[in-house]
């Protein structure tokens, strides 16, 4: 089974988290026998930046920092795909999302190889309707590049991820958006695609050669 989380990166429940229950409904129809999915929000959810202690560095451990990062961390260790929505926040991604990639560094540090087999994609929602969602976009990847994911971009429309407009009116301004939305719902199901093509050509390359 292929396992697909969406990390909605709104501290509210609203637009944002509807574009991607949406986007990862896309993944699941993509192949509903082999693909589940899960959202899991920072709604709610304390999670501190890093504050660049050294610590896990140092020890080659995990974040001291004792808060919810550890839950979403191991959602995010046993995913196949990453489908990471954020809504604008001044020209860029939520403070939380930031806090999260910033939290990852363990994963580089400490367990390298962790996520490098792992593929992201990225929604921007935004208020205005170029308020920022391609910058958003590009604040996601360079995020979750960093920590060595592997960024899964969009169909003809879309280009490097999904841009949904809302004027702020939240989940039924975000579904009156057509063409926002098919850019959520094609990235969903092209980053289903890439997680189970990669899966089922692991699992060929694992028949013909040692396992790597
Ligand atoms: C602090 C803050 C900053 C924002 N900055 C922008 C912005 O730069 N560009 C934009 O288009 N919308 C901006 N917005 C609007 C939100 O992106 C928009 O309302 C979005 O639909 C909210 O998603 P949510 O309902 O999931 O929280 C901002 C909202 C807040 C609260």
């Amino acid at each position: 089974m292929i396992k697909i989380v969406g990390l909605c990166g709104s501290p509210l429940k609203g637009s944002t988290e509807y574009v991607l229950e949406q986007a990862l409904a896309a993944a699941k129809a993509f192949a509903p026998d082999e693909i589940e999915t899960e959202l899991i929000s920072v709604h709610g959810k304390k999670i501190s930046p890093c504050v660049g202690c050294g610590y896990c560095k140092k020890n080659k451990t995990w974040c001291c920092i004792k808060d919810d990062m550890q839950e979403i961390f191991d959602k995010i260790a046993h995913a196949d795909g990453l489908l990471v929505a954020s809504p604008v926040y001044v020209m860029t991604a939520t403070p939380q999302i930031h806090a999260i990639a910033s939290r990852m560094r363990p994963a580089m540090h400490c367990y390298p190889g962790m996520l490098r087999n792992k593929f992201f994609a990225a929604i921007a929602v935004g208020g205005t309707r170029n308020g920022g969602q391609e910058v958003t976009i590009d604040d996601i990847c360079h995020l979750f590049a960093t920590r060595s994911m592997n960024m899964v971009s969009n169909e003809v429309g879309g280009y490097t991820g999904a841009k949904v407009w809302t004027a702020d009116g939240g989940p039924e301004a975000a579904a009156a958006d057509t063409i926002g939305m098919k850019t959520a719902l094609d990235l969903g199901g092209k980053l289903a695609e890439v997680c189970l093509t990669y899966d089922l050509g692991k699992k060929a390359l694992a028949q013909r050669e040692p396992a790597r």
